[in-house]
């Protein structure tokens, strides 16, 4: 949890009401969230949590959302005074997302705080409700701002491809201005990814570096050892390029390529985002097979236990050729960037769970200490965003002894210490929203772009009648040697540092 430090804005109080607070989303992350930042006062505390339920009494809503609490924030339950208080912000507006009469329920629900009735409409729902959920909102005249703000959350995906996204951006936007519309991005609320922002833009050593001269590529991954879990419904039709690089990790990327902007603000950052997503170079039907990776895992060991291929997953088809493994290498064709390949790469079942972003600087020209020895290894700055987020450096030094042999050392800087509070992404997220702060949620042309660069790569995929399998538990995705052969170092498959005991 984190508390509210002293350049942390304290929100206004606001109606934050949530579609699908009896679902999945609501469960794990928004309640036990919103709870820790009313416990901190991130959120005001006179603020209500307008729930919508469909077809539960309020006494059964009401268990719910404390089952909820016992599996994901026990310290509340375990204290009864804040459970109460907690319990106290709660409101119930009964309604089906389908029936009209339930948004306007929704605006007499809503309570008047400090003379206004700010709301933050929070869309944890399946997508295809989006739409109905913002004509509802609009014909209860909720998107109107005369009463107080009027701000609209919505999870990804942000569409399917870019038809889709163009039609959501436009529906949206035909009720709300793009200012009122929050996309939210988890991966962005994480703090690790912040102090990207910070390390990169906070160190004036940092930009003398951060370019052709000295970068050999850039690696953006993040790797996982669960399988699809539950998710086969939705995996089938996604699939890793779409589920991580197209959104996720393509704003990363942004992120680390992106010029300084001139200001901290949304659309100075966004803009800037926008030059990057404009500047990549677009991928022909060469590309395709020269510059992308796609595989899916196989039966295999993890952590000990066998588990089973992807298409014999529960709701998935034996005949399925959709990807758990992606890969794409990406150029920017601009000044800073000209020939560095960007390569962003996910996958699911691989040998360890990390997200990082690995900047391979080049080589030292030769060796000028020991003929007998090769040249040093080519030093790599490492911002690992999970497990464990911090920094790590590897760079050269001299063996110890009567040599000038030189060997890897490795720096590393925990983003925290077991000391300090991290703040969990939905608090942040959930904040910036209450606070009008847009710069971590994406912008409709930044959406809209990323599917366009993408839309080549699904085409191609879409007609594929096979696809290459690798061992589940393993880095056995051969491709990637292929794919990462120009680069220094190759393919940089992540380990995961065990703390000593
Ligand atoms: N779960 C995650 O970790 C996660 C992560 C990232 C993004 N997301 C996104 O977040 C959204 C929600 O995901 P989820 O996993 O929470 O889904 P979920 O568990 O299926 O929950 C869906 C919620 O929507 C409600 N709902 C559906 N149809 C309704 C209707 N006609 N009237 C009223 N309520 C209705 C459900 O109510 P009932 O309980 O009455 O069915 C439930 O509360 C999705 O867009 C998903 O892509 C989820």
């Amino acid at each position: 949890m984190v508390t509210a430090g002293n350049n942390i804005q304290t929100a206004d109080p606001s109606n934050i009401v949530i579609f699908g607070v009896t679902g999945d989303l609501s469960k794990r992350k928004l309640m036990p969230a919103l709870v820790r930042m009313l416990c901190c006062g991130l959120v005001h505390d006179d603020s209500k949590i307008l729930g919508v339920v469909n077809n539960r009494s309020e006494e059964v809503w009401l268990n719910l959302v404390r089952e909820g609490m016992q599996q994901f924030s026990p310290e509340i339950i375990e204290d009864e005074e804040k459970w109460q208080r907690f319990k106290s912000r709660l409101i119930m507006v009964p309604g089906d997302l389908g029936d009209e009469t339930t948004y306007q329920r929704v605006a007499d629900a809503l309570v008047t705080l400090d003379g206004k009735k700010n709301a933050m409409f929070y869309c944890a729902i399946p997508p295809e409700w989006y739409g109905t959920v913002t004509r509802g909102l609009h014909q209860a005249g909720l998107a109107n701002e005369e009463e107080g703000y009027r701000r609209l959350v919505i999870e990804k995906p942000f569409g399917h491809n870019l038809a889709s996204a163009q039609e959501l951006n436009k529906e949206l936007q035909s009720v709300f201005h793009e200012n009122q519309i929050y996309r939210i991005d988890h991966y962005l609320g994480k703090e690790s990814v912040q102090n990207l922002l910070v390390f990169r833009f906070a160190n004036s050593i940092m930009e003398p570096l951060w370019n052709r001269n000295y970068i050999d590529h850039i690696q953006i991954s993040t790797s996982e050892t669960l399988g699809i879990e539950y998710r086969a419904k939705y995996y089938e039709k996604s699939g890793a390029l779409r589920d991580m690089i197209q959104s996720h990790i393509m704003q990363m990327m942004t992120l680390v390529a992106m010029e300084p902007p001139v200001e901290f603000t949304a659309d100075a950052v966004r803009d800037e985002k926008m030059k990057v997503l404009n500047a990549i170079r677009s991928i022909g039907p060469e590309q395709i097979k020269t510059d992308t990776v796609s595989a899916q895992y196989a039966s295999g060991t993890v952590d000990g236990e066998h588990v089973p291929a992807y298409v014999s997953e529960e709701n998935v088809s034996p005949e399925s050729s959709t990807e758990t493994f992606a890969a794409v290498r990406f150029y920017i064709d601009n000044w800073r960037w000209q020939g560095v390949p960007f390569i962003l790469w996910t996958g699911k079942r691989l040998q360890e769970k990390v997200s990082e972003v690995m900047i391979r600087f080049r080589r030292p020209p030769f060796n000028l200490f020991n003929t007998h020895a090769s040249i040093p290894a080519a030093n790599a700055l490492v911002f690992r965003l999970q497990p464990d987020g911090g920094i790590v450096f590897r760079l050269n030094a001299k063996k110890p002894g009567l040599t000038t042999d030189n060997e890897t050392m490795v720096m590393r800087a925990p983003y925290a210490d077991d000391t300090e509070e991290v703040a969990d992404a939905y608090e942040i997220l959930m904040h910036d929203v209450l606070i009008g702060d847009r710069t971590l949620f994406s912008r409709a042309d930044e959406v809209e772009t990323s599917w366009e660069i993408v839309e080549p790569i699904l085409h191609a995929w879409e007609n594929r009648v096979s696809i290459e399998r690798y061992r589940a538990g393993t880095w056995d995705v051969p491709a990637m040697d292929a794919l990462t052969r120009d680069c220094v170092g190759g393919w940089h498959k992540p380990t995961v540092h065990k703390k000593p005991a």
